[in-house]
């Protein structure tokens, strides 16, 4: 095919934007933030809250923000700006180029740790001790070694950066073509691995049957914030996508998919994470370090650990890096399409400003450990400012522009294309989403967006 130098690139195939999508889904929400809040809100209960979630808001918000994508054929500020003509919804775009950087500011020091344990595991620190302390001892003596922190978020960061330059067909779209499978197959060999143990049992019925006690209101929230992040929703990334996709492909079909993956892969995530933590020993409910501390000594005790402490390391590095070039790519498109940079000056410039950026977050384990903002550190900030208010306000904005603003006749008109035959067979779904996106989610994301910034702390208070 022959193509005009400017003419905006789109997805080779269906399947590869379905791939890249799940692949900005499925990301260190899934394999590390996942089974520890889960673990920390009672496992099945939180689980099936979860799931709810997932099903009646994030679903239908995808398919909101990929319709958004797709019908205008631009990045986030773009796409406001071809439907309205209001500044405000602009600034809801350029919201979500501003949450890109933040969010991959705190992401990048994860993944670079991640990064950085491929090379422990390979090797065999972990080795070397056995009781959790030493292996906290270790990640803290790790994280406080500025060099080590800054030197693998740098590199993380390159990388993420090489597959975004080569650009949507040849960088993003072959880069998941050959990173998800790879990612499907070590999560199903450490599942099994998990599985196998004696007392995996344990781990299982963890996951799966349910402490309804042990989830509070809290945990609710939780749940529906977790839905957000690990759906890469509320700052146009889903739209992003979206806007390389062609209007033969069916969105519906296509979100289902997405979401189902990354579903999956977090439960699956799960079952390999806890059958092996519960058969070792560990504590379930370690927090964030779960991945980090508890594991290391979960590789040492099981049968083939160093293999397989390779293979998880390198499964959460191409996890995040698959996300990580979806946070970089809308801000890539912000500047492709709207202030006409060339794809390659815009990676080189925008990756090494994100980089600057999250030096600061990777200082926030050593030298810049005491400096707060707020009571938090600079990663601390950057995490609770992108996943607290900057990505749940976005949510609720697209989706109320999708359900109130855009005109719902005209929104049915775009997602009837490449979808004709679910709205001839099936009038059902489309009637269930409209409910979805115009209701439950305008106030079930208004519900936690509020709880999250304290103002329904500060009501409740009042009636107290
Ligand atoms: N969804 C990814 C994860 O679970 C993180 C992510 C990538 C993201 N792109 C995003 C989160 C955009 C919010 C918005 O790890």
């Amino acid at each position: 095919m022959i193509q005009n130098s400017n003419a905006r690139e789109q997805w080779g195939s269906k399947i590869g934007f379905v791939l890249a999508a799940s692949g900005s889904a499925i990301g260190l929400g899934n394999i590390w933030k996942f089974p520890y809040i889960a673990g920390e809100n009672g496992g099945a209960a939180f689980i099936f809250v979860y799931l709810i979630c997932i099903a009646i808001i994030g679903l239908p918000v995808v398919v909101g923000e990929v319709l958004l994508g797709r019908t205008t054929q631009r990045n986030p500020v773009g796409a406001f700006r071809a439907l309205s003509k209001s500044k405000i919804w602009a600034s809801v775009g350029g919201m979500g180029v501003i949450a890109g950087f933040v969010i991959l500011s705190f992401y990048a020091v994860v993944a670079g740790w991640s990064t950085g344990y491929i090379i422990e595991s390979i090797r065999g620190s972990f080795f070397n001790f056995d009781e959790t302390l030493t292996s906290e001892v270790y990640f803290n003596s790790l994280t406080s070694n500025v060099y080590w922190n800054v030197g693998f978020m740098m590199l993380f960061m390159a990388l993420t950066m090489g597959i975004v330059y080569a650009g949507v067909q040849k960088g993003i779209e072959r880069g998941s073509k050959i990173m998800m499978p790879i990612l499907i197959v070590i999560l199903l060999i450490l599942m099994i691995r998990g599985m196998t143990l004696s007392g995996a049992e344990e781990g299982l019925a963890f996951l799966f049957n349910p402490e309804w006690d042990k989830l509070t209101g809290q945990s609710v929230l939780v749940a529906l914030g977790h839905a957000f992040f690990t759906l890469s929703l509320g700052m146009g990334a889903m739209m992003t996508y979206g806007s390389y996709m062609s209007s033969k492909d069916n969105i519906l079909s296509s979100s289902v998919w997405i979401v189902f993956l990354d579903t999956l892969i977090a439960l699956i995530a799960g079952i390999a994470i806890f059958t092996s933590v519960f058969a070792t020993g560990q504590n379930p409910a370690a927090g964030p370090g779960l991945i980090f501390q508890t594991l290391p000594v979960v590789f040492t005790k099981v049968p083939g650990g160093f293999i397989f402490s390779i293979l998880f390391f390198l499964l959460l590095t191409i996890a995040a890096l698959t996300s990580a070039i979806s946070l970089l790519e809308v801000v890539i498109s912000y500047f492709v399409d709207e202030k006409k940079w060339k794809r390659h000056r815009a990676v080189l410039v925008m990756g090494f400003f994100a980089f600057l950026i999250g030096v600061p977050s990777a200082l926030s384990f050593n030298i810049l450990a005491d400096v707060k903002l707020f009571g938090l550190t600079f990663f601390d900030t950057a995490d609770f400012v992108a996943s607290n208010i900057l990505l749940p306000l976005g949510g609720l904005l697209i989706s109320i522009f999708v359900a109130w603003v855009w005109g719902f006749d005209k929104v049915l008109v775009e997602l009837k294309k490449g979808a004709e035959k679910v709205f001839d067979e099936s009038p059902f779904i489309i009637n269930a989403w409209k409910m979805f996106i115009k209701y439950f989610a305008p106030v079930l994301i208004s519900i936690v967006f509020l709880h999250s910034i304290g103002v329904l702390g500060l009501i409740l208070d009042l009636f107290n």
